[in-house]
């Protein structure tokens, strides 16, 4: 791993024993369109991966589902062997159809072959960090976890998975898969627009649990707020950034995993995350989403 010449805004964080930068990457926009396929420029996607590693990126979310199976085997043309730094966290419990949709595949027969197909096109004998994903393309749903997160109870205990997370899941369920298993960190949707999990965040912060939102940026549809921007025009910045810079200061268990398929927006975005937000910016954006 290169040593990187400008440090990563937001330190590192402690998922179990493995210590991951809080500025990390998601790599779901790498595959093709609609999360479908190879990527279109196939050496600019491997290109960013690289990228990604060099700034110092310790933590690289990504799903089987992403491709399905082409993002993990890009991971691992670009980044194996794996430097002992770089922690991959992947999801299981969804798959793809024909339409690009992402029906539940959560019966344990699922899980197991999800486990085994992550392993096998990320080239490792044991996944750091597996996402029991929840819910559905809506969000999360209400109902029991107990069956699909056993099913991974059963894996980990087998030496096949570090760490344990759930992802798309509702307060309920984080509590309920916490009284089953160590749970190491939640993803589930949040950004400046979009708060419902603000509560579930302190409770996080508070038992040393990570939060990662996914869509920090919006997702497929970037934010947009007239807050945002005129905050972001004040400080001569990118909305990106702002967003960016205002999710590492809501509270010090939140992990970013931004997505992008370039090279320029990862370093743009990962110099922005370090952008200094006043007492009056922070009053200014926390009206945003509330
Ligand atoms: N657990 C779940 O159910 C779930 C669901 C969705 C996502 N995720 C994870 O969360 C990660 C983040 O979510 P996401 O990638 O969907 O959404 P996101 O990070 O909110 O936004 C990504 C979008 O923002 C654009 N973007 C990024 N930086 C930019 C910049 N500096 N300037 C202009 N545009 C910029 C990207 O386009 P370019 O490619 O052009 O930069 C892309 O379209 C994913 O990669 C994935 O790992 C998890």
């Amino acid at each position: 791993m290169n040593t990187p010449s400008t440090p990563l805004p937001g330190g590192t964080w402690d998922l179990g024993e493995l210590s991951v930068s809080r500025f990390g990457y998601g790599a779901m926009q790498l595959a093709g369109p609609g999360v479908m396929g190879p990527p279109t420029d196939r050496d600019a996607a491997l290109a960013v991966l690289r990228a990604a590693v060099d700034l110092g990126i310790t933590h690289i979310d990504t799903a089987g589902a992403y491709g399905p199976r082409f993002t993990n085997q890009l991971i691992r043309e670009a980044l194996h062997p794996y430097p002992p730094e770089l922690h991959l966290v992947t999801k299981v419990g969804a798959d793809r159809d024909r339409n690009g949709g992402w029906p539940p595949a959560r019966e344990p027969e699922d899980l197991r072959r999800a486990v085994h197909e992550n392993l096998d096109d990320l080239g490792l004998d044991v996944l750091d960090l597996v996402n029991l994903r929840l819910g559905d393309a809506q969000g999360p749903r209400p109902g029991s976890l107990a069956a699909p997160l056993a099913a991974l109870v059963e894996l980990q205990q087998q030496g096949l998975i570090r760490h344990l997370g759930v992802s798309n899941a509702t307060a309920e369920q984080v509590a309920e898969a916490r009284a089953m298993a160590p749970i190491v960190c939640v993803q589930n949707m949040y950004n400046l627009a979009h708060r419902r999990d603000d509560e579930l965040i302190d409770e996080l912060a508070g038992q040393g649990v990570a939060y990662v939102p996914f869509f920090p940026l919006g997702g497929f549809s970037p934010l947009q707020s007239s807050s945002l921007s005129a905050v972001a025009d004040r400080l001569d910045a990118t909305p990106m950034s702002v967003a960016l810079a205002w999710l590492l200061r809501r509270s010090p268990n939140i992990l970013l995993i931004p997505g992008t398929s370039s090279r320029a927006h990862l370093r743009e975005n990962a110099a922005g995350a370090g952008l200094r937000l006043s007492t009056e910016d922070l009053a200014e954006l926390d009206g945003i989403g509330r």
